[in-house]
């Protein structure tokens, strides 16, 4: 697989995701991939999808709020922190106009287990079109379990979508009498659809682009974060078969928080000899994807300064 670098020096937009076990440097990674990117004239949107937020910690900025913010002094970076509240309110108008679905559903989308996210994920479709100034959208993502299921979502809207539009036709006039006795708006509305099942096809037609965006050969790529500890090869392992089940292409793997080849310290001496074992299975075994190391800083990775320490490691100057 190449490295992040050619890849986005291919022609056309981008869409990047950066996903991992918990802690293993997902956003550092993916701000630091952002910031290099804006530094080096690309028009780029980093867009956190993990509920618990930390791109405002890590540029030192308030970027809450669900919408898209210009990070201070990066002219040409932009992030977006996905709010649940703000994908609510986004997305409950189009139920709003139909109570057969709030009948099925139930009356709000946040009351639904997962519709969120799955609101969520449809909508990078959507973000991905609207903002066509954006060459390069990053996403980081949250944790390996809340991102797969993230990820599922697309097929799983197209499949609820589809036994909705099903159901309908095989109910057909009971359905069409239940529909006028629970319908509050007519024909005057101006925006939307007018028969319910439309809204289904759309949410169908949402999905599909959606899952047809995340598995572009062109345009995306999910790069996998790791350290070099048993546990974290284990859940690469399981996360690289998924994200290959959803047929999104996997770009490069970024082993993090390398322990430094000449030290005093024992116990860094002694993580290193560790680390070195894991790292040689890490190398063997996923070879195709062009593994990469990157070294544990001192420091902690906070501020633009220490991002821009960070991706001059792992990305050429221009
Ligand atoms: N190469 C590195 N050197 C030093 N510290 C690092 C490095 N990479 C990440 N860190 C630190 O490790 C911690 C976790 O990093 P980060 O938040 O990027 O991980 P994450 O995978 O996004 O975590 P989460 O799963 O909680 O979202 C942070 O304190 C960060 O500063
Ligand atoms: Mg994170």
């Amino acid at each position: 697989m190449d490295s992040i670098a050619k890849f986005l020096q291919e022609n056309g937009r981008h869409l990047l995701l950066f996903g991992g076990k918990g802690g293993v440097g997902k956003t550092s990674l993916a701000s630091a991939t952002a910031l290099w990117a804006a530094e080096h004239k690309t028009k780029t949107l980093l867009i956190s999808s993990d509920p618990a937020h930390s791109l405002s910690d890590i540029f030192d900025q308030d970027l809450t709020g669900g919408q898209i913010v210009s990070v201070d002094g990066i002219s040409k970076l932009s992030v977006k922190e996905i709010e649940t509240a703000q994908v609510a309110k986004d997305y409950q108008p189009y139920l709003d106009k139909y109570p057969e679905y709030k009948f099925i559903l139930g009356d709000s989308l946040e009351l639904v287990p997962g519709m969120i996210d799955g609101f969520s994920v449809i909508d990078l479709n959507r973000t991905f079109n609207l903002h066509s100034d954006f060459d390069l959208i990053i996403i980081d993502t949250a944790p390996t379990g809340h991102t797969l299921r993230f990820l599922s979502f697309p097929d799983f809207m197209k499949g609820t979508a589809m036994r909705l539009i099903q159901l309908r036709q095989k109910v057909g006039v009971f359905a069409e009498k239940l529909a006028g006795f629970f319908r509050r708006k007519k024909k005057e509305d101006k925006e939307g659809f007018d028969d319910p099942a439309e809204f289904m096809e759309k949410i169908k037609d949402w999905a599909i682009r959606t899952k047809n965006l995340l598995s572009n050969e062109k345009t995306t790529r999910f790069n996998v974060v790791t350290i070099p500890e048993t546990l974290s090869i284990n859940e690469t392992a399981r996360l690289i078969n998924e994200i290959n089940n959803y047929e999104i292409p996997i770009g490069q793997l970024l082993v993090n928080k390398i322990f430094p080849i000449s030290t005093d310290c024992e116990f860094c001496k002694a993580k290193k000899i560790i680390q070195d074992h894991e790292l040689k299975i890490i190398q063997e075994r996923f070879k195709q994807y062009n593994p990469i190391t990157i070294p544990f800083f001192k420091e902690e990775i906070h501020g633009i300064p220490s991002l821009r320490k960070l991706y001059k490691i792992f990305l050429p100057e221009i």
